[in-house]
């Protein structure tokens, strides 16, 4: 069992399988051009695996594929298909921006994918297209629909904006519900490669929002999620918010991550890594689980986003293009 330097269980592995990205999100990536990770540099599917394995045994249950956009990572499926391969009860997941997802929905599927976070920032082609950088929604759009007709389960996340698209909050709601989907809506996470104009809203105020049309009932956390989840008492409609400026958001962190390039990463807000591709390129598993070992007992206690006023050195120098949220 893998336990971290503060007692808490890690069963939740998060493996971003390649930092590079079709979309150019404001909260995530830099605006200017900027050189991506060489291909070689990526860690092949047998030695990603190799890994997966010593986090299965050590009894990891739930593995989410992320990016950048883990759909770019060609033969995706034939990864999903190895983990699941080797226990099928593993809660296999991954989080994409949808716009690759209308043509890899069916082979995922059928690669034993079960669920699908999908990012839906805006219903509006010209403010979707603002924040990814490029004319996106239609194309999205489809490919929610092709996961929900091939039986994926499908969350979607927001992550809301002061004046870009704050004033959508309530529809994102509504075509969730519409779509039977649960919505997470993430607070934006300031970092020093998202755009610097842009500001994030405080889980209060996206609840104030909702709470103009809505009554809310607080539901509470469900396990370890980072999701704290409420209902609305008319239709009894449940979402989620991603509240990581809340002070009490760390304490059950169950989840470790493991970027393409081979770093262990105990926590999105730090830059502190090791890496684990030099074992992994020796096959020797001894020495990426001594690492392993080694980056649990480091393991912050707690991020830093509840600073109040956060001054630029609070600002996170971690790269969510690299770790994928
Ligand atoms: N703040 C909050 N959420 C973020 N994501 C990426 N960058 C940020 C950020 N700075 C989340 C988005 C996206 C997922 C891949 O990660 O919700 O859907
Ligand atoms: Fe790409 Fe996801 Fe970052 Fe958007 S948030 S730029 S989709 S990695």
């Amino acid at each position: 069992m893998l336990i971290d330097g503060h007692g808490r269980r890690v069963d939740y592995l998060r493996i971003s399988l390649t930092e590079r990205c079709n979309f150019r999100c404001q909260y995530c990536m830099p605006e200017k051009p900027f050189s991506w990770v060489p291909k070689e540099n990526l860690l092949s599917f047998e030695e990603l695996f190799m890994f997966v394995k010593v986090a299965i045994d050590e009894g990891v249950n739930k593995i989410r594929l992320t990016g950048g956009e883990p759909l770019l990572r060609e033969d995706i499926d034939t990864f999903i298909a190895m983990i699941y391969d080797y226990k099928s009860d593993i809660d296999i997941a991954l989080t994409t921006n949808g716009f690759l997802l209308a043509q890899s929905a069916q082979r995922l599927k059928n690669a034993g994918l079960k669920r699908l976070n999908i990012s839906l920032d805006s219903l509006k082609s010209d403010v979707a297209a603002k924040i990814a950088g490029k004319d996106v929604l239609k194309t999205v759009l489809e490919g929610i629909e092709k996961a929900l007709d091939v039986g994926l389960g499908v969350k979607l996340n927001m992550v809301p904006l002061l004046g870009i698209n704050d004033g959508e909050i309530v529809d994102i709601l509504e075509y969730s519900k519409a779509k039977g989907l649960k919505v997470r809506f993430i607070e934006y996470m300031e970092n020093v490669h998202a755009n610097s104009e842009i500001r994030g809203m405080h889980g209060r105020e996206i609840l104030s929002k909702i709470k103009e049309k809505y009554h809310i009932k607080a539901l509470g956390r469900e396990g370890a999620s980072p999701s704290f989840n409420y209902k609305l008492l008319e239709n009894g409609y449940e979402f989620g918010l991603i509240d990581p400026h809340k002070h009490d958001f760390c304490e059950s962190c169950n989840r470790i991550r493991l970027t393409a390039e081979g770093y262990l990463i105990p926590c999105l807000y730090f830059d502190e890594a090791q890496s684990i591709a030099e074992a992994l390129r020796v096959k020797d598993i001894k020495k990426a689980s001594a690492i392993l070992g080694d980056v649990l007992k480091n393991k912050p206690k707690e991020n830093r986003w509840d600073h109040e006023e956060l001054s630029s050195d609070d600002l996170s120098k971690r790269a969510f293009y690299e770790t994928g949220g």
